[in-house]
């Protein structure tokens, strides 16, 4: 093995859920502490479920506050409202937000319904809100098949910015069970960009199951390259795997 980033495998993912659950606690905690809000930046798709389980879970136990934190969200189809249902908003009210407490004003996830002529001073006013709340304290991510981290496909520059991207067919398949078909698969997003996410002070990636062994492993020990845009975290400073026994079955 080659890697440099710290990888944490796991039996299963419950306990790798379980383990970042209680860090992120203790994260939130102290710097609630040092006087201000943590800044979370957050991810959708299967992956994370079990880890917002986890977070509702030692919110109800009394363990876990929300009132102070900040959350911005990696991304979000364009064209679907808020209220659809497979609107990356939706889905955060559904699995995390509705379950604890944390204010909406808090929230702040890329608009889908954002006009053209608007969606450049959209990017660009999300970017400034990251930055005025201090930057991101903590980013959670998963990794699709094509190797990206919020919706950066292959190809999206190291330096690239919250913008619109092209979803990837790959990405497009496989969203196309949640959305009864792939002709109802939007084809654009909204995506922070990688030079956006490296910026985040801590950053951990999340993978389960045998279908992702080959994109971590590539991921971990293949080149730096935009090709593979998780492959950037190798040059990150506190950047970490949690993987299960599947999803580092490769390594
Ligand atoms: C989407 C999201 C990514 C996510 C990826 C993997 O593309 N934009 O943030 O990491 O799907 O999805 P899943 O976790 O369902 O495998």
């Amino acid at each position: 093995m080659t890697e440099s980033i710290p990888v944490r495998i796991f039996p299963d993912r419950t306990e790798a859920s379980r383990t970042l659950a209680l860090e992120l606690a203790a994260l939130i905690r102290t710097i609630n502490e040092s006087g201000r809000p943590a800044v979370l930046g957050l991810a959708t798709g299967r992956t994370p479920l079990p880890f917002y389980g986890e977070l509702i879970r030692l919110h109800r136990e009394g363990q876990l506050s929300f009132a102070k934190v900040i959350t911005f969200n990696l991304d979000e189809y364009l064209g679907l409202p808020g209220n659809h249902p497979e609107s990356y908003r939706a889905f955060m009210r559904r699995e995390l937000f509705d379950h604890v407490d944390i204010p909406a004003e808090n929230l702040n996830i890329p608009d889908g319904m954002v006009p053209p002529e608007a969606l450049e001073a959209h990017c660009a006013a999300y970017e400034e809100l990251i930055r005025a709340a201090g930057g991101i304290d903590f980013q959670l991510l998963g990794i699709g098949r094509t190797g990206h981290i919020g919706f950066n496909e292959p190809g999206s520059p190291r330096g690239s910015r919250t913008r619109k991207v092209e979803l990837d067919p790959i990405t497009r398949q496989d969203a196309a069970p949640a959305f009864g078909g792939l002709e109802n698969v939007p084809e654009y997003a909204i995506s922070m960009g990688c030079g956006t996410i490296l910026e985040a002070r801590r950053i951990a990636l999340l993978a389960w199951g045998a279908a992702k062994a080959d994109i971590v492993k590539e991921a971990l020990t293949g080149p730096v390259t935009d090709q593979v845009s998780a492959s950037f975290l190798q040059e990150h400073q506190d950047a970490t795997f949690y993987l299960d026994a599947e999803a580092g079955s490769k390594l």
